[in-house]
């Protein structure tokens, strides 16, 4: 068995807007579509996916709140409805899910190795939180490949940011060294919007696109601003400017998943793609991928062109 590898990271936020504005079957509510630009975006980035073949989708979302460390999904299959308490109007999705349990709890123990309190999820009737759902129904609709889910430990909003991601770094680390020991060809995903100010009073329809436009202007320039940064490979100096970022813009990237991704891929300096920008009610999101294969950082599937 060849060694485990990432072959592709994804920024891939979970506004329940999105799959509402699809209208999938598993969604109670109807709408009559609606943020188009960022499911156009995800349109591509399904693309991509479908090319990378992977073993495995691990998501890490800020959606899934543990006060006392980072858990893991460890039940082997799970479904039941999952519902935005935000928004009940817009999700409530029936899901249905395999775990890489295998992967999941090697991640869980590298991390605990690297001094990280974690702990497995075990209860066959967890509700998957809608972050983690909105993010594979938006990448890959089909849900037929198995996945690890990561929660969002909540150490970046009790100690100081700085400190809180260092620790998402760590689990980067561990979730690298658990994907290369168990030989998984693995894709992540990282659950976050970028700025994150956002309206307080929903139009009607929640659809009107006439009312959707950035939350203010200086949250709109510094999400401009990174995104120029990642598609430059310019990795090290978003890093650098990401604490004032997340203090400025109010940015959801403070829960650690976008940390614990480009921790994970070794902090690439090569430039990420963007499949598209847009806001939902008033936050700012972009779709956007690190291929590691066409990077030449990751090898191709045996059979596959590079
Ligand atoms: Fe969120």
């Amino acid at each position: 068995m060849s060694d485990g590898q990432i072959i592709a990271g994804y920024l891939a936020p979970h506004p329940p807007h999105l799959v509402y504005g699809e209208n999938p079957d598993q969604n109670e509510a109807r709408s009559q579509g609606g943020w188009e630009q960022l499911r156009w975006a995800y349109e591509r980035a399904r693309r991509s996916l479908e090319e990378q073949k992977p073993d495995v989708l691990l998501v890490h979302s800020p959606h899934w709140i543990t006060q006392q460390g980072h858990h893991f999904l460890g039940v082997p299959h799970l479904s039941g409805k999952s519902v935005d308490p935000i928004f009940p109007n817009l999700f409530r999705y029936s899901f249905e899910l395999d775990v890489d349990t295998e992967l999941a709890e090697a991640c869980c123990d590298m991390a605990a190795d690297m001094g990280l309190t974690t702990k497995m999820m075990r209860n066959p009737k967890f509700r998957v939180d809608y972050g983690t759902i909105t993010t594979l129904h938006m990448i890959r609709p089909q849900w037929d490949i198995p996945v690890v889910g990561i929660s969002a430990n909540n150490s970046p909003y009790y100690l100081t940011t700085e400190e809180g991601l260092e620790e998402m770094d760590v689990l980067g680390k561990a979730t690298r060294k658990a994907i290369e020991a168990t030989g998984r060809r693995a894709v992540l995903l990282a659950s976050n919007t970028l700025c994150h100010l956002h309206f307080s009073e929903e139009p009607v329809p929640p659809e009107d696109m006439a009312q959707e436009h950035p939350h203010d202007y200086e949250g709109y320039l510094w999400d401009m601003r990174i995104i120029d940064l990642l598609r430059q490979g310019k990795t090290q100096e978003v890093f650098e400017v990401l604490p004032q970022f997340i203090d400025e813009a109010f940015a959801e990237v403070k829960s650690g998943a976008f940390t614990w991704m480009f921790s994970a891929m070794g902090y690439p300096e090569i430039p990420g793609e963007l499949h598209g920008y847009g806001t939902v009610i008033g936050t700012g999101n972009a779709v956007m991928e690190w291929d590691l294969i066409k990077a030449g950082l990751a090898q191709a599937a045996e059979g596959e062109p590079a």
